[in-house]
């Protein structure tokens, strides 16, 4: 599989690494241009504090991406997955999302969830395009500017983390 600078198609330095403190402004600056109802920073500083799985994808040192997960009881739950919009098409959502579902995979989750707007077809797409399924609907889950809107709930199996090779 290609590295996540090759997909991106630069000579950029990319990592994706835990996210920060230091990161929130960057992060939330993404969030505010990419949602209509965006989380706040304090949201984002909650997740930090309660030990989600929080990374960022960076490209020279700057913030262009982000995904956040809880990880418990057997289950992963894939709670924000974004790309700044100028870096978006690159492979980053992908490669964030494969991190976080390895992150889950080698702490013993069995299946990983997320929600997602119907309406939100590029989302869906990387989803199934790493196997989750839909298996059920949150009617009126999310807001919307005119009322509510439903989510649909993904889901994938994840295999067993490998043993480490002796
Ligand atoms: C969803 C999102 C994270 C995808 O990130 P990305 O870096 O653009 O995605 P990638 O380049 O890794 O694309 C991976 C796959 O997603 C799908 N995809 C991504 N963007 C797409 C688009 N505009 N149209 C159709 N499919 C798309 C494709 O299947 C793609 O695989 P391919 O390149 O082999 O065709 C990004 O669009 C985003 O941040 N959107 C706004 C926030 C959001 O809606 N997050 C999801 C909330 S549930």
């Amino acid at each position: 599989m290609a590295t996540a600078a090759e997909l991106l198609g630069t000579n950029a330095e990319v990592v994706i690494r835990p996210m920060r403190g230091a990161d929130i402004a960057e992060v939330v600056a993404i969030e505010r241009a990419s949602y209509q109802f965006p989380w706040s920073e304090g949201i984002f500083r909650d997740c930090l504090r309660v030990g989600y799985v929080c990374r960022v994808v960076t490209a020279n040192r700057m913030v262009h991406g982000y995904g956040v997960m809880s990880v418990g009881a057997g289950e992963a739950h894939v709670l924000n997955l974004c790309v700044g919009e100028a870096f978006r098409c690159r492979g980053a959502g992908r490669q964030l999302l494969l991190c976080l579902l390895e992150r889950a995979r080698a702490a013993g989750m069995h299946e990983a969830f997320l929600e997602v707007r119907p309406s939100n077809t590029s989302a869906i797409r990387l989803y199934q395009a790493l196997g989750f399924e839909q298996v059920g609907m949150r009617r009126g889950y999310y807001q919307a500017l005119n009322g509510r809107e439903d989510a649909a709930v993904l889901r994938l199996t994840l295999r067993p983390a490998a043993p480490p090779a002796s």
